[in-house]
């Protein structure tokens, strides 16, 4: 990985293991993703309720995606296929649910415990081809630490929540 995206994971691992509630670790994650990652211009996070992933907190653009059902879009694709997914070009991917005008390219890193999908990891960027092997390798070691801390339907409980970066 390159120094920023290490530096990145470092920031990410501290703020997990010091915030007990887990609603305020996602938080904290996305923020700090956005905040060290300026090619990260949609950042949140999806939990799977159901047959339906609802938006938890998220930077960037109010997206009308807050409630997605399984087998729609990148997001539900991740899910079903239990793996990420990197879309280079999300305009020429049928699977695609736009967010913003100006998104080019997408990565989604499904959440998991013990081979169950707990919820995703979503970023877009207005660069196309933005996420490379060092985007994939950070964000699913931030799935990995995030996974034991929403393992229950109670952290998980959450609300569609804009933050600033
Ligand atoms: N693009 C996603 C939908 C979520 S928004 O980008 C925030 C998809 O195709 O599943």
């Amino acid at each position: 990985m390159h120094d920023r995206h290490k530096l990145t994971l470092d920031a990410i691992r501290a703020a997990i293991d010091s915030e007990p509630n887990p609603q305020h670790a996602m938080a904290s994650t996305v923020q700090l993703l956005a905040r060290h990652l300026t090619d990260y211009t949609w950042t949140g996070i999806y939990l799977l309720e159901g047959n339906e992933l609802c938006l938890g907190p998220f930077v960037g653009t109010p997206s009308p995606h807050t409630r997605i059902p399984l087998g729609r879009g990148i997001c539900g694709a991740a899910v079903s296929e239990k793996t990420t997914i990197i879309v280079d070009d999300v305009n020429a991917d049928p699977r695609y649910l736009a967010c913003s005008i100006e998104t080019r390219s997408e990565i989604v890193v499904p959440i998991m415990l013990g081979g169950d999908v707990l919820g995703e990891l979503d970023i877009d960027s207005d660069k196309a081809a933005a996420f490379g092997p060092d985007d994939r390798e950070l964000l699913e070691a931030v799935a990995a630490l995030l996974a034991p801390k929403i393992a229950t339907p109670e952290d998980r409980r959450t609300a569609a929540m804009p933050l600033q970066s």
